[in-house]
């Protein structure tokens, strides 16, 4: 598979690549810290290998700070988990991951994406918000964590279609 150029406006060291199964470890760490209890790092692993499923890292300078994974099941995309490291938060990394995995979901005509999120996951809700997901529908009690209440998901859907036709817009009034 190919993947879309990334371009470096926000952190300069900062590049988006595809996971490989020796990068599984580190991913499955910063999965089981960001999103408790998070994957096995071989279930990583094999999402590495699995032509419906992209698994993209994220490398600031020599050091990995985020991933994504994505889903694709004909025309449409999941995105299955999307975490940055604590310290590198609020520096654009998941707006870069995010861009990537889309340019791939148009790549693959990819109509529709979706993904799930927690309620009150102000950070996460606001990433997603911004790059043009809307919410579509909401499921009670979703995630059963460490804390006594199970918390509400909210599934979240992006029309790829729409979202580039806002782009090219934008592209034409400047
Ligand atoms: C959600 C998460 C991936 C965001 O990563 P990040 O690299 O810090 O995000 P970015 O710097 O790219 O921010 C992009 C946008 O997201 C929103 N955002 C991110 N963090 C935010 C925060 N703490 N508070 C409010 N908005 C936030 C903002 O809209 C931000 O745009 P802005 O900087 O122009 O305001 C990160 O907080 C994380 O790993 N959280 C734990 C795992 C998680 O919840 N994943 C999502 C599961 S659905």
């Amino acid at each position: 598979m190919s993947f879309p150029a990334v371009a470096n406006e926000l952190a300069v060291a900062l590049s988006i690549e595809r996971a490989l199964p020796q990068d599984a470890e580190a991913i499955a760490v910063l999965h089981a810290k960001a999103l408790p209890p998070g994957w096995p790092a071989g279930e990583i692993a094999a999402s590495c290998c699995n032509e419906n499923r992209a698994v993209l890292m994220a490398i600031d300078g020599l050091d990995f700070c985020g991933f994504a994974i994505l889903q694709f099941a004909a025309d449409e995309a999941e995105i299955l988990a999307i975490a940055v490291e604590e310290e590198t938060r609020r520096r654009g990394v998941a707006c870069r991951l995010l861009e990537t995995a889309l340019g791939i979901c148009e790549e693959r005509l990819i109509s529709y994406v979706y993904l799930e999120v927690a309620e009150r996951n102000e950070p996460a809700l606001k990433l997603y918000k911004k790059h043009g997901f809307s919410i579509a529908g909401r499921r009670e009690g979703y995630y059963h964590g460490a804390s006594p209440a199970a918390e509400n998901a909210l599934i979240m859907r992006l029309d790829t279609r729409a979202r580039l036709t806002q782009i090219e817009a934008r592209r034409g009034a400047t």
